[in-house]
This record gives structure tokens, sequence and C-alpha cells, in this order.
């Protein structure tokens, strides 16, 4: 084979009258009759390669057989183009190689879908033959972005002392809230490992350990449906520091993040970052990752609904729910059955009953209110609500009305699509904040109890350990989040190191003692052997990517992603075993056990 001298985008005019050796895939194929024009395309570039029947008729008898997507390995002359045949787009359009020798390594299938018009394919059909897929330019920056910011973070870790530690991939549940994927046990029959949340417990231990500082590029597996930015399999940057306060985990995480911003986009990002309260971003932006590229704050108009004669409104706060809004810059551009179906529809999608609207009008030089439900307000009440919004001629301004959490859910997806719609920010910024003061507890309503807004193991603010028997709701934690642009990048927290404390918040979450025994006993046990105050942090690998490489889908971040059906389109995952298999594992499906009953009653 013809050893390759450069990559497809390396050569120049300066290279010209060299003799080079190129291999790649055939990206365009053109026919000239007398010239034969072949694009090589490899993971970098495109070089354009002319094969000529007066000068080498063997290579360009052969060259005449190639197809899209076959391999092969070609050598020639650099020269320059001729004369307005350049090329700006390509690095390498200046140049051609004027072949002598070609050899064909390999033949292909006529491909699926042509690369250069991928993003016109179903996505299912390029997950499907995703090795043809991968090699658009696009996909490659994404991988290559995503190892960069791999080889960053371990020269990070590694200059500050850290130390990468694997922790078990078969390991026993975690509880980080969702669903375990199950592995049976040949050797145990009848137990079974659970692939891990992350590697939580293990991190902590290894502090006990006297580890100190810990890192790991670890896979975490959540038995969840897959959305937007969630995969079941996903990749978190996991780190935890000994002897260290909240202030010095998020320094040292936030000085990650700018150096990965700083060496991938040459951006430098403002430290320390901003911090934000849990609180002020429920009340402000109704989620606890807010997207702050963009104002247009939630404002609760509870006092003044109430006083209004609109009964919907009235009614709601009657029994304790409340009237909030925002208001829309631009937004009266909306028609009415722009906000009655289509913004209604997508606030009843999540869970409102409904979307209250004012539009704002200048008349003579005042902004009035102009609504089918304006007349329901006075106009000093009107008046009072122009003035809580700062609202302008040609604005909208929209309500739900309904139990605070409910409200909050639908106005917060609400101001996500009106800013993006209105163009209220610069895509291509980032805002970054610390959401910190979450609460410890939240209240399932459904089943009574308290449950952690993080996990478990996260330590209350200690004064606000007092608290824990009289008014639980009420204590903050030392956790924290790291929000990018509405998106939720990492989150960590100071842990509890003392056994005893511990043990008071399994019985808050009313997880018995024997509970805690069963599914943490070992880890009980490691606090009551010399811990060290610990805390730390997980970043989310694959939303990072996604955010640098500005694609809203998980799955364009990662080489071999599953669908939103959890399936690995590639290589069929999952898929049927081998009864064998099964009886190795002393498990039977339960097809089969229907089969068996089933004959069980014919023979009967
Ligand atoms: P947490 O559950 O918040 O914390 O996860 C940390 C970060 O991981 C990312 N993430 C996900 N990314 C893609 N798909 C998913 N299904 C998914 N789930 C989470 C998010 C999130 O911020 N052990 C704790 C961390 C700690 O306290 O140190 C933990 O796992 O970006
Ligand atoms: P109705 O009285 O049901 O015809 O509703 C009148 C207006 O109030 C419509 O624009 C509805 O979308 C709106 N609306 C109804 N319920 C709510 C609610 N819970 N919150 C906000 N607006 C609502």
């Amino acid at each position: 084979m013809l050893k390759r001298t450069h990559t497809c985008d390396k050569l120049r005019l300066d290279d010209a009258g060299k003799n080079v050796h190129l291999a790649g895939w055939v990206h365009s194929y053109r026919d000239h009759g007398n010239l034969v024009f072949i694009d090589l395309r490899d993971r970098n570039g495109i070089t354009q390669v002319v094969f000529d029947p007066e000068n080498h008729p063997e290579a360009h008898k052969l060259a005449r057989t190639a197809r899209c997507e076959w391999v092969i390995a070609v050598s020639g002359t650099v020269r320059p183009r001729s004369d307005g045949m350049a090329n700006p787009k390509l690095a390498t359009g200046d140049i051609e190689v004027a072949a002598e020798e070609v050899e064909i390594l390999n033949t292909a299938q006529t491909p699926p879908f042509e690369i250069d018009s991928a993003d016109k394919t179903g996505e299912e059909l390029r997950l499907k033959y995703r090795y043809v897929d991968m090699r658009r330019p696009e996909v490659l920056e994404k991988l290559r972005v995503r190892h960069r910011v791999t080889k960053i973070t371990r020269d990070y870790f590694d200059l500050l002392g850290f130390w990468e530690i694997e922790t078990p991939m078969l390991a026993k549940s975690t509880p980080e809230g969702a669903r375990d994927f199950l592995v049976p046990s040949r050797l145990s029959p009848n137990c079974f490992y659970a692939l891990p949340q992350s590697p939580q417990l293990f991190k902590q231990i290894l502090m006990v350990g006297s580890v100190d500082r810990y890192f790991q590029i670890v896979r975490c597996f959540r038995d969840e449906d897959p959305r937007a930015d969630r995969q079941a399999e996903f990749t978190q940057i996991d780190v935890e520091l000994s002897f260290v306060d909240s202030n010095d985990v998020i320094g040292v995480h936030e000085n990650l993040i700018a150096s990965i911003w700083q060496k991938i986009h040459n951006i430098n990002v403002t430290l320390p970052m901003r911090r934000m309260s849990y609180h002020q971003a429920m009340d402000e932006y109704g989620t606890d990752r807010p997207d702050l590229r963009f104002g247009m704050k939630l404002v609760d108009i509870s006092d003044l609904a109430k006083e209004s004669t609109f009964k919907v409104f009235t009614s709601v706060v009657a029994n304790g729910g409340v009237v909030k809004g925002l208001c829309a810059p631009g937004g009266a551009k909306y028609s009415r059955s722009d906000i009655e179906k289509t913004l209604t529809n997508f606030v009843n999608d999540y869970g409102a009953k409904g979307l209250a609207w004012f539009k704002v009008k200048d008349q003579d030089g005042k902004a009035k209110l102009t609504s089918n439900i304006a007349k329901f307000f006075s106009d000093k009440q009107q008046e009072e609500i122009i003035r809580r919004f700062d609202a302008k001629d040609s604005d909208l301004l929209l309500f739900v009305a309904d139990k605070l959490t409910a409200a909050n859910k639908a106005l917060a997806p609400l101001r996500c699509r009106l800013g993006r719609e209105l163009q209220l920010y610069d895509p291509d910024s980032f805002e970054f904040v610390w959401v910190v003061d979450f609460p410890l507890f939240e209240y399932n309503e459904d089943e009574k109890r308290y449950d952690s807004l993080h996990h478990p193991f996260t330590a209350p603010v200690p004064e606000d350990i007092e608290k824990l028997d009289s008014d639980p709701g009420n204590i903050r934690s030392q956790a924290y989040d790291l929000v990018v642009n509405g998106y939720e990048i990492g989150g960590g927290s100071i842990r509890i190191h003392k056994p005893e404390l511990q043990s008071r918040i399994f019985n808050i979450l009313n997880i018995t003692k024997e509970q805690a025994e069963k599914q943490f006993g070992f880890f009980l046990k490691a606090l009551e052997y010399g811990a060290p105050p610990h805390g730390g942090l997980a970043f989310g690998l694959d939303r990072i990517i996604m955010l640098l490489t500005r694609t809203d889908n998980i799955r364009d971040v990662i080489a071999f992603p599953k669908t939103q059906r959890g399936q690995c389109l590639l290589s069929d995952a999952p898929s049927e075993v081998d009864a064998k298999q099964l009886d190795e594992l002393n498990l039977r499906m339960q097809k089969h056990l229907h089969q068996l009953e089933r004959t069980k009653e014919e023979i009967l």
C-alpha cells in the first residue's frame, strides 16, 4: 500500500512540485470524459485529485471505476489549480494533486445517504449507519471537541494533584433517585448488581481512604426515559475533595469550566461566576436552571388579580394559588390565534389550564392594555400591571393562574420559548450561574413525606441543623448546581461526614434503620472509621459538549447514542438472548413462563 505522506487537509501552494501520497474516501467523483476529478476525503479535510489519461493512462483507467465512499490511496504531484479554478471554501482549494498512481484499498456499498446531505436525512437512518454519518465534518468536530475537553480536564486535575481512580461498574444500587439497570449475577444466583447511577458512595469512601483529591471521567447509568438532554448511559466528570468548604469546591470547578471555554472557544469567562439562590431562581425564572442570557423575569400579581373581577384569577387566588406572568418585549406581534392556540397549547402541555394575555398599546402617549379580559380590570389595576412589568408599547403580557409550582412549571419553558422566538439574546453567548442555597428537602405531596432535593448525603447548612426536627422544610443545604444557558451542567455538595447526622437525615427521609443498613450499611460503616470533612461535584460531560458545539440534541455529542426508546440502532441493542444464557443466570423470561403455563394446561 502507498504510505501516506499527508492528510487531506494539509497541502498548500507552497507544496507545489512535491510528490505526495494521500489516502481516504472518495467524497465526490466527476468524470469529464477526458479528465477524472476525485475529491479525496479523510477526517481532516478534502483534497482534489486529477487523473489525466494522457500522462498516466493506468491510473486514469482505475480511477474511472471508483465510486463514492470507496477507499483509495493516491500518489501524485502537487500543482496549483489552473486560473479561476481555486476553491476558497476548501483549505486545500488553491492546489490539486495530479495523480500518477492509484490503489483501490476497498470498494463500498452505495451509502444509504449522501454525506453532504446527511443533515436532511432522518436521524434513525443516520444512527443505523453511524459509521457513514460519522464521516461528516460536523460529527467529527463534536468528537474532536469531546476528546479535547476530556484531555483538558485530565491535565487540569493532574496539575492540582487529583488522582483519576476507577470505581466499580458492577456495583450496589446507589440512591441518585432514578431507576437502576440491573445485571444478574451467575455466581450468586437470584442476586443482582446495579450499574452505577454515579460513583457517589465510592468517591466518598475514597475520601475516608485518605485519597484526598479524586476525579474520574466515568460512565453513569440511569434507567430513565431519554430526553433531548438526557441519555440512560451518560458521562460525568466526577470529583471529590477532602478538607474543603463550598467555596473551595465551587472555585476548583469554575476554574475548570473557564479553562475549557478558553481553550475550546477562546472565550474568557468572568470569574468568579455569579451566584443565585434557589429561591430567587424559582421566583424570577420559575426554575432552578435559569437561562440568564435574557431578562423577562416572572412577576407574581396575585395581590392585584384577586381584586379584579376575572373569575379565573380570583378563584385560583382564593384557593391558595397564584397569578404569575411575564412581559414579552415586542410580543404583541403574536396574533390572537398564535396566543390562544399555539402558545396556549404549549403551556397546556406543561400542565397549565390556560393562558391569559394582554397586549400593550400606546394610546395618546400612554401605555394601555388590550385583551379579551381587560374589561375585568379597572384602569388603576391596569396601570399597576403595566408599572410592575415596566411594559411598553408592543409588549405582550402572559399569565398563568394555578398553584405556584404548576404556574412555574408552565411559565419557565414559555419564557425560554419566547426568548428564543423574539431573539432576545445572542445564541452564541454563554451565561453561567451557580444556583445555591437549595432546600435540603422537598415535600412529596403524593407520598406525604420529605425527599432529598439532591441526594441523602448532602450536608445541611450548619446553622440550620437545629431545625432538623422542628422545621425540616426550611433547612438549606450546602449544595450547588452550575447552570449555563438554562442547562444544569453540574451539581454537587458538601457531604455529611458524621454517621449520627447521616442517620438523622435517613430518619427524616423515612428510610428505616434496616433499609439504610441493607442499602448502604457498608457506607455508614465507613463513616465510622475516620471520615474527613469532604465535598465534591459531578459535571455532565455530554451537556458540556452540547453547549460547546451548540447543539440541543445530546445524541449529537455521543459517538454511539441510543434513541428515545433506549435502542442502539447500529448494533440493535437491546435484544433477546439465548435460552442457555438465561439458564446460566437462573432467569426465566415471562414469555417462556406463559408458554410453560400454556403447555401445562394443554397437557392437563
Ligand atoms: P447529578 O445527578 O446532579 O449529581 O448529576 C450530575 C450531572 O450529570 C448530568 N446528568 C445527565 N446527563 C445526561 N443524561 C442524564 N440522564 C443525566 N443525569 C445527570 C447533569 C448533572 O448536573 N453524584 C452526584 C454529584 C455529586 O453530588 O457529586 C450526581 O450524580 O449535567
Ligand atoms: P375562559 O373563562 O375559560 O373562557 O378563559 C378566558 C381566558 O382565560 C382564556 O384566554 C383562557 O386561556 C384564560 N385562562 C383560563 N384558565 C386560566 C388559567 N388557569 N390561567 C391563566 N389563564 C387562564
